[in-house]
């Protein structure tokens, strides 16, 4: 039973360092004209409003987007700047709303693209195909598993595939599939662009999680961290990071800088990161 909500976190800084990487990676993939796959393995509900019980209750976007967003436009690195346009555009037509990563895809993806996005969650199943179904042709929405419906679209039609990997982590056998279907991914579609978000609870959970699936695609990768406090052996994310397989070209550094933008504002302690590509 699966009991985690998104909406409890929506536009937290976890949601920041994803949702600026996913942009990037998005905007990189479409400097080419020729289509891709775009694949979310775990969606959420599409969007979500901030002035909802869910959010007002932890509010966790006061120390994330809301923060950043407060700061002034300018001196800002281009990887924020991409996140703070999409959302200020996706409110025109959504006000009150932070966009999650199946809102922000669907905007950004072409005619010629196509995206999958999975979730298990009846509710926000329900959002998230009610959102998608009012929008265009080329996205689905899809009730039940992310790593499954992974596999099943690979190798892609389009040839290149980008996909987006963000568990909730409530169950260990995420921390389990994970290098499995990684393995998997190599062996059907090399070139895939991989993003994999990760939280930091237990140091050595998250050391074992990068290093399995390190070894299990043996390519191109690096991960990158934005630190919120100490590590610490009580229960509670300190850090959140972002594992990216196939990197698309000048993801590492711009991240850096976003890293620096944010810790020069206080909005976390530190950043770091290994940048293993080849
Ligand atoms: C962190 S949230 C996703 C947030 C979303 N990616 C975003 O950035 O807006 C994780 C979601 O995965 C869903 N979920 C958990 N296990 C799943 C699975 N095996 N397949 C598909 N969805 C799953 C949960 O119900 C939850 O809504």
């Amino acid at each position: 039973m699966l009991s985690y909500r998104h909406g409890y976190h929506a536009a937290n800084i976890a949601d920041v360092l994803k949702h600026a990487t996913l942009l990037a990676s998005l905007d990189w993939m479409q400097r080419k004209e020729k289509p891709f796959r775009f694949i979310d393995t775990h969606a959420g509900a599409g969007h979500y409003r901030l002035d909802h019980p869910f959010a007002q209750k932890t509010k966790e976007a006061d120390d994330g987007f809301l923060k950043l967003d407060a700061l002034p436009a300018s001196g800002a690195p281009a990887a924020i700047k991409r996140l703070r346009t999409a959302v200020e555009r996706y409110a025109i037509s959504f006000p009150g709303h932070y966009p999650g990563s199946p809102a922000l895809a669907a905007t950004e993806l072409r005619a010629i693209d196509r995206g999958d996005f999975y979730e298990l969650h009846p509710s926000d199943f329900e959002t998230l195909d009610g959102y998608l179904g009012g929008l265009r042709r080329n996205v689905d929405a899809h009730h039940s598993d992310g790593f499954e419906g992974l596999l099943s679209c690979l190798p892609a039609v389009q040839k290149r595939a980008l996909v987006l990997i963000d568990p909730s982590y409530e169950m260990d056998s995420d921390f389990t599939r994970l290098p499995k279907v990684i393995r998997e991914v190599k062996a059907r579609q090399n070139n895939a662009v991989v993003l994999i978000w990760y939280p930091v609870i237990y140091r050595n959970q998250s050391d074992n999680l990068l290093k399995s699936i390190r070894n299990a695609w043996q390519g191109s990768n690096f991960h990158f961290e934005l630190q919120s406090a100490p590590d610490s052996s009580a229960r509670g994310m300190t850090a959140n990071g972002m594992l990216v397989l196939n990197p698309t070209y000048g993801l590492y550094p711009a991240l850096e800088s976003l890293g620096q933008y944010l810790a020069d504002n206080n909005m976390v302690i530190g950043f770091q990161g290994e940048d293993h590509t080849e």
